[in-house]
């Protein structure tokens, strides 16, 4: 086993998680305990509910995670937590249980920003891959597409600058809201993608939102198309609701496969253009939003077209997971950095 041995702690939202990474960058363990059940009755995340789970998951999940590794915790090493963004109450139970930790062993602690999580994460190895992962390459573009985010980065010599960000919705965000108001329950987006596949696009025009001049994403446009051509369809169809189980109408299936191919083609819209204005040679993709399939069966094409290398992070590590942050505060720690634990605070919005 190489060290140093790493901890890793994310509980930026509706998962509690813990991971351990030796110190080539394998995966020894990721443990994921999702709170589905606990929101589902509210149609989204409730922040304080999201707490008091963290709270309560926490013991099992830390307990699984050192476990799989066949490790104890006085044998980790170096201690990460996410720091933001997030929800704060949330991202506290993680920090201030990184923090203890870290104190109580004298430990390197790492604060690490959750998007920098997101951003390395299609270099990991599935968990178990006796495999250590090659170098991260010096220079990529990063595209990390979640419930909070669509970004692009430039990622040179592990500096990292902004190139498109999210001007409203985040990509997940809209997927999830198109969902909800077809009945369907949280989380929404995958069970959207998964009705999607089953429709046609051409029966509906959305067409793909520009930023003007700037590679920003901007997807309240298309969420307010949608939404309208929902209401179109129920003055015709009477009142849809997906969740209620039974055969969707074909004209839903075929709503939200134009709604999806807007979404998507948005995606591959913002990579023409950067790859037209400073052409890029590795992509690499990462979030819960980078699981949907259309995405992943057109970006395999796009990527050939233009020379680029496509790096899609696995789909266990595509939603939250702790790997990605323990992998985040191992490039920190090879550099040789390290933040205070006492200093280190939670916060709801921070730049990458
Ligand atoms: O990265 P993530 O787990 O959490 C955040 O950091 O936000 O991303 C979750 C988001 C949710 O909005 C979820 O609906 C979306 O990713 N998502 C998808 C798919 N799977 C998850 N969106 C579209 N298609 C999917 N297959
Ligand atoms: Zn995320």
């Amino acid at each position: 086993m190489d060290h140093p041995l790493v901890l890793g702690i994310e509980t930026s939202c509706d998962d509690t998680a813990c991971a351990v990474l030796d110190g080539a960058g394998r995966v020894l363990s990721s443990v994921v305990s999702s709170q589905l059940a606990a929101h589902r009755p509210y149609g989204g995340v409730v922040p304080e509910i999201a707490s008091r789970e963290h709270l309560a998951n926490w013991p099992r999940v830390s307990a699984e995670a050192l476990e799989r590794a066949g490790v104890a915790i006085q044998d980790v090493e170096v201690v990460a937590a996410t720091r933001g963004p997030g929800l704060v109450g949330a991202l506290l139970v993680g920090l201030s249980i990184g923090k203890a930790i870290a104190f109580a062993g004298a430990r390197p602690f790492h604060a690490v920003h959750h998007l920098e999580g997101h951003l390395y994460s299609p270099f990991l190895r599935p968990p178990g891959d006796p495999e250590p992962p090659g170098p991260i390459p010096s220079r990529f573009v990063g595209l990390v597409l979640s419930g909070g985010h669509s970004s692009l980065f430039a990622v040179e010599e592990g500096a990292v600058s902004t190139l498109g960000e999210t001007r409203d919705d985040a990509i997940g965000e809209v997927f999830d809201k198109v969902g909800k108001r077809l009945g369907l329950p949280y989380p929404q987006g995958p069970r959207v993608d998964e009705l999607a596949e089953r429709g046609v696009p051409g029966a509906h025009r959305f067409p793909v939102s520009r930023s003007g001049d700037t590679l920003d994403f901007s997807y309240s446009g298309l969420k307010s198309q949608a939404l309208l051509e929902i209401e179109r369809l129920e003055r015709s169809l009477g009142p849809i609701d997906l969740g209620a189980g039974g055969e969707p109408p074909q004209a839903a299936l075929d709503l939200l496969a134009a709604f999806r191919e807007s979404a998507v083609g948005q995606v591959l819209d913002r990579l023409d253009r950067l790859h037209q204005r400073r052409p890029f040679s590795l992509l690499a993709v990462s979030g819960g939003a980078a699981a949907n399939r259309l995405l992943r069966r057109l970006l395999p094409g796009w990527a050939a077209g233009h020379e680029v290398d496509l790096r899609m992070v696995p789909l266990v590590y595509s939603g939250d997971n702790a790997a990605m942050i323990a992998n985040a505060a191992l490039l920190r720690h090879r550099r040789g950095l390290a933040d205070d634990p006492f200093a280190a605070e939670a916060e709801s919005r921070i730049p990458l």
